[in-house]
């Protein structure tokens, strides 16, 4: 027997008891004629007394060895309070190496001193790390609370294919030769997309899955080549069907992993109001900082140099003195060099500073701190020119402000849903309408006259799901009409011969009386990543890839070897 407790488990009521534990050496205190010993495993850590009677002489003891001891439960004589095992420590009389360890490249404790590349080359190490084996921990719930939640729901866990022909759903897809088909190709499918609407068409009324994705794309702290969705489709549903649905679902998880309440209903906002409000369609609402519209007040003050332009907007933050002044001033210096913008901070008695890039007119700055009711600390900015642009750029410093406000505020969460999202998006450079979802995405029924006269108009009954500025989920009601999904086909460049080719297949299974339908996939490791702090997604993955989509751990990917394939 390996062990007879684990070593996370040990407390008074096992007092004088006979044990055996085994676990990796954590720590070590030498103090002369003993050894105190703190082994580890996944459970815990226990404090272990060894005298150096009891080793052999050639016996060596270094961290991360895997040792076997057995002894007796004492009681100790200062209680450790950080530690479940905190008021016993096992006085070892039997010891046995059960494996010798390397010195590991990097210290195995929370705040470790491991560089990312040693953490990610030895990323099983970093696993005995209680960060990441508890953000696994975690995973492990969530994903639970998910199948359990959508089952009682009459939602059923079926697989897709993951060998699949391409489907164009925005990235690019990973391919796979086949042996037996010498010259065709797999596609590692991006979704299940058509797979769940199939199911759909098959009469399953709703469908999940917890399934792996593949898009080759450039990695982000909130993006792998390789993750993980909760995916779901229900038939007979509406938008609002599945919004509601959907919102208590979310807050369901977030009630059991995180004991986290929302007692408000989610907000709903349109795509335009959600870029005119904050320049984002993926707004992170924590901390207001809504656009103002300034246009009407430059005319009313005549201010030459903004009247003609298409829209000046302006955000105030509050109280600057708590964000940290040395961003405050890499902003300031940033948006200095540029024209389309002036701050203005509100000093004590009266007194305001200005940037330096324009001449602002101090009655004109006293109306704004007026206007935007500032108070001392609190600094505008405004920025102006095409409405594009003036947006972007207020919306990159409000990003940057919230990056450093949301450190302090990890614990709370807006979520927000975001519908009306355009159908197409133009694509300058390829001359053509790519869909902004997917080209599954239905139309909204209002809006189908624009297709033909100015597709760019056109929205469609599609949500995000979007909390605390990341995109958590995203869905639409779906084309369960041969007519109009060929029509958007067509739209998105693909000639009939194309569409019948590729898509033949699906848009015929329209014909056998499709049901209409809709679904949504959340990110899971966005999921937990939002749910433990917003931290890069890497850290909720076992063994994530780095940022240029390699696992430098098993040195993936390589170069094709005929003979090791063979
Ligand atoms: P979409 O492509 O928006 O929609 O993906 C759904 C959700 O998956 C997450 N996600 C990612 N997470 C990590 N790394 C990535 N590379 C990545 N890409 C996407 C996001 C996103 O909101 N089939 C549709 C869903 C549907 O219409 O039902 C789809 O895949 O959280």
């Amino acid at each position: 027997m390996y062990r007879t407790h684990n070593c996370g488990e040990l407390c008074n009521k096992y007092l004088n008891q006979d044990v055996t534990l085994s676990g990796w050496i954590h720590q070590i205190r030498n103090f002369g004629s003993i050894f105190f010993v703190d082994i580890r495993d996944f459970f815990g850590i226990t404090q272990l007394i060894i005298s150096k009677k009891i080793l052999h002489t050639d016996f060596f003891l270094r961290k991360e060895y895997l040792i076997q001891v057995k002894g007796k439960v004492l009681k100790r004589l200062s209680r450790n309070y950080n530690l479940y095992t905190g008021e016993i420590e096992i006085l070892v009389s039997k010891i046995d190496i059960l494996n010798k360890s390397l010195l590991p490249p990097f210290s195995i404790e929370d705040n470790t001193d491991g560089k990312e590349i040693d953490r990610m080359r030895y990323r099983y190490l970093d696993i005995r790390r209680n960060p990441i084996k508890n953000n696994l921990i975690i995973r492990h719930n969530l994903m639970l609370e998910v199948r359990n939640f959508l089952s009682q729901k009459g939602f059923l866990e079926i697989e897709t294919p993951i060998l699949v022909n391409y489907t164009p759903e925005g990235s690019r897809s990973f391919l796979v030769p086949s042996r037996i088909h010498m010259g065709k190709f797999y596609a590692l499918h991006q979704s299940p997309q058509i797979f769940k609407q199939l199911l759909m068409i098959g009469g399953i009324d709703k469908y999940f899955q917890i399934v792996k994705c593949f898009r080759d794309e450039d990695s982000r702290s909130d993006r792998q080549i390789e993750f993980t969705q909760i995916d779901c489709e229900m038939s007979f549903v509406k938008v609002h069907d599945v919004l509601v649905f959907f919102e208590s679902f979310i807050k369901h998880i977030f009630k059991t992993i995180k004991n986290y309440e929302w007692k408000k209903k989610i907000p709903i906002i349109s795509y335009c109001d959600a870029i005119k409000m904050y320049g984002s369609n993926n707004p992170d609402i924590r901390f207001g900082m809504k656009f103002v519209k300034l246009n009407h007040i430059v005319k009313e003050n005549n201010i030459n140099f903004l009247k003609s332009k298409k829209l000046v907007i302006g955000i105030k933050i509050k109280n600057i003195d708590d964000i940290d002044n040395n961003l405050i001033n890499f902003l300031l210096k940033k948006i200095n060099k540029k024209n389309n913008f002036f701050w203005i901070k509100c000093l004590i008695e009266n007194q305001i500073l200005s940037s330096n890039n324009v001449q602002i007119n101090q009655n004109f700055s006293k109306f704004l701190i007026k206007y935007f009711k500032a108070n001392p600390g609190d600094l505008l900015f405004v920025s102006y020119g095409e409405k594009k642009d003036s947006r972007k750029l207020l919306s990159e410093i409000r990003i940057e402000i919230i990056k450093k406000l949301s450190l302090k505020n990890k614990n709370n969460y807006e979520p927000l849903w975001i519908i009306d999202i355009p159908l197409f998006k133009w694509e300058k450079k390829e001359k053509r309408f790519k869909s902004v979802h997917h080209p599954f995405t239905k139309p909204k029924d209002e809006d189908l006259h624009f297709l033909s006269i100015n597709p760019k108009k056109v929205r469609s009954q599609s949500y995000d799901l979007v909390i605390n500025g990341m995109e958590i989920g995203s869905g639409s009601i779906r084309i369960h009409n041969k007519k109009i999904q060929n029509l958007i086909f067509q739209h998105l460049g693909f000639s009939l011969k194309e569409i019948k080719s590729n898509f033949g297949f699906f848009t015929h299974a329209f014909e056998y009386g499709a049901p209409p339908h809709g679904g949504i996939a959340f990110g899971l490791d966005r999921l937990i990543s939002i749910l433990l702090g917003g931290e890069n997604i890497k850290n909720f993955i076992a063994f994530p890839k780095n940022n240029e989509g390699e696992d430098v751990m098993t040195n993936s990917p390589t170069f094709f070897n005929n003979n090791i394939y063979n």
